[in-house]
């Protein structure tokens, strides 16, 4: 199918325009309603967790700057606003383990611990200062698991829990204050190196165990050590850390850490519930108070693909346009976070649980990357609000407004047609606003594509490519 937005742009009122290819189009009309507020959006984000930061770290220039500017960059790139860090447990930097800052505890969980900082975080520290650089402004520190010599196993690997939780009492004491001051630390390193950790996490997937780091933990369990945390935190100045709790494996894992969470009365001392969607994908909002995030998903099992969209398979940019769609419009999530934001082509089985493959001194950028720049219009403290468009099985919307004012509008393109997609902002004209286009498709990466103004100034509009993804700036 031709693709027609230059075209389209030199007609000054295409609503109008006759027999013109563009009016055989059939075309629908996005109506945002900025009166209607839902959730505050915290940002779009990634990891280069287990070492994968040290591939950015190695590139040489200029295609080391390429790839920050892939991921961070606000007007070229993903413009992510989230770095997940994955907080070391293990005592070395063995196959891809992340070191811990302590490899070696104290005899009891009252002696002085030794702490040990390498400066480098396996690459991630240096990850996030660029980020900084680009002003990313949210760094999210998660521990897979804390130190073993603090839990029931004597590992940070193989599950096992967190000596001092109910449930798990071990001969050595009750670490949950130990390990509380030794996430302090960590984060007292960073932000002594120019890195602002916002939010913390203390476990991951605590539902699994696996023969990397892992530590179990019910909603229960975690709520004992929330309640160590949160006053620890605040004696040290951190008051303004978030707690994110418990990145369950998936959804419906998620709704019941926020009801044990919320009944043993911790609810208040959290920022986010977080959730992966692995084993149980996202159907709707979670019930809680708190805030929602999706803090790791991706495609583990498909062969790399960089395709947009070949057959709708878990690897495709579109499916990915439309998992990030559905999180944040259908489920009021505050964040979507990937998986791996980069990794080679040696570990993990050649698939698409990252965004960039890099390979040695090359890299290559899947549309899984593009799916999420097409939401990078969509800023950290936005505001999702009301939006329809006239079919919402042809076309899904989603509308946010910025701390600035601007509007960005998000939607998809779920017809095999082009077609002609409109925008307006109730009654308003649009007279004295810059309205921006952008989308992507088999051939587009975020290409800007200008749209025509009707002649009563409300509407925008665009030709859309079939299954392309489509982003308005009103600012
Ligand atoms: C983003 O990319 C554009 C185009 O390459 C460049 O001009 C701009 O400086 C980049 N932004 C940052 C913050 O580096
Ligand atoms: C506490 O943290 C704030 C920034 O959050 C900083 O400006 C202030 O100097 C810190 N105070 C102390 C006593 O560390
Ligand atoms: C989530 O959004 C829906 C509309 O999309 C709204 O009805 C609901 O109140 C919101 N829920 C929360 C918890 O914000």
């Amino acid at each position: 199918m031709l693709s027609l937005p230059l075209h389209l742009a030199t007609l000054a009122t295409f609503a109008i325009a006759a027999p013109s290819l563009e009016s055989r189009q059939s075309s629908q009309l996005i109506t945002v309603d900025t009166t209607q507020k839902f959730q505050k959006v915290d940002g779009f984000g990634f990891s280069a967790a287990f070492q994968r930061a040290n591939l950015v770290v190695n590139l040489a220039q200029p295609k080391q700057s390429e790839v920050l500017n892939l991921l961070y960059n606000t007007t070229h790139g993903a413009g992510f606003s989230i770095v997940r860090n994955g907080i070391g447990s293990s005592v070395d930097s063995r196959n891809d383990w992340m070191n811990s800052i302590l490899p070696v505890c104290p005899s009891s969980p009252s002696g002085t611990p030794n702490y040990v900082w390498d400066g480098k975080d396996s690459g991630q520290l240096w990850l996030s200062q660029k980020a900084v650089e680009f002003g990313v402004k949210t760094f999210y520190a998660n521990a897979w698991s804390a130190p073993g010599c603090m839990k029931t196993n004597g590992n940070d690997a193989n599950g096992g829990s967190l000596c001092g939780v109910s449930g798990a009492t071990c001969a050595s004491g009750d670490w949950k204050q130990a390990y509380a001051n030794y996430l302090v630390k960590y984060i007292q390193l960073y932000i002594q190196s120019g890195v602002p950790i916002t939010h913390v996490a203390f476990l991951n997937e605590p539902d699994l165990t696996t023969s990397y780091a892992s530590m179990r933990s019910s909603g229960t369990q975690a709520a004992d050590f929330i309640k160590v945390l949160r006053p620890t935190l605040d004696r040290n100045n951190l008051t303004s850390v978030g707690i994110n709790c418990c990145e369950g494996t998936g959804w419906n894992i998620a709704s019941q850490h926020a009801r044990e969470i919320a009944s043993a009365g911790a609810l208040g001392s959290i920022y986010a519930i977080t959730s992966h969607e692995y084993t149980s994908r996202i159907n709707g909002p979670l019930s809680t108070r708190a805030r929602a995030w999706q803090t790791e998903y991706s495609d583990l099992d498909g062969r790399w693909s960089t395709a947009w969209y070949s057959n709708g398979g878990a690897g495709d940019g579109f499916t990915w346009a439309n998992t990030v769609f559905n999180g944040m419009v259908n489920a009021n999530l505050s964040a979507y976070i990937f998986w791996e934001g980069i990794q080679d082509r040696a570990t993990n089985n050649n698939n698409n649980e990252k965004l960039i493959l890099i390979d040695g001194q090359n890299y290559f950028v899947s549309k899984r990357l593009w799916a999420f720049a097409q939401f990078r219009i969509v800023r950290p403290g936005a505001v999702r609000v009301a939006a329809s468009s006239s079919s919402s099985s042809q076309l899904k919307s989603g509308a946010f407004v910025n701390t600035d004012g601007s509007v960005a509008v998000v939607a998809i393109n779920s017809g095999t047609a082009a077609q002609t997609v409109g925008v307006k902002l109730g009654a308003e004209t649009l007279g004295d606003r810059v309205v921006k286009a952008w989308y992507t498709d088999n051939s587009k990466d975020m290409g800007e594509v200008q749209a025509a103004i009707s002649s009563d100034g409300t509407t925008a509009s665009v030709s859309v490519p079939g299954r392309a993804m489509v982003s308005f700036l009103v600012k």
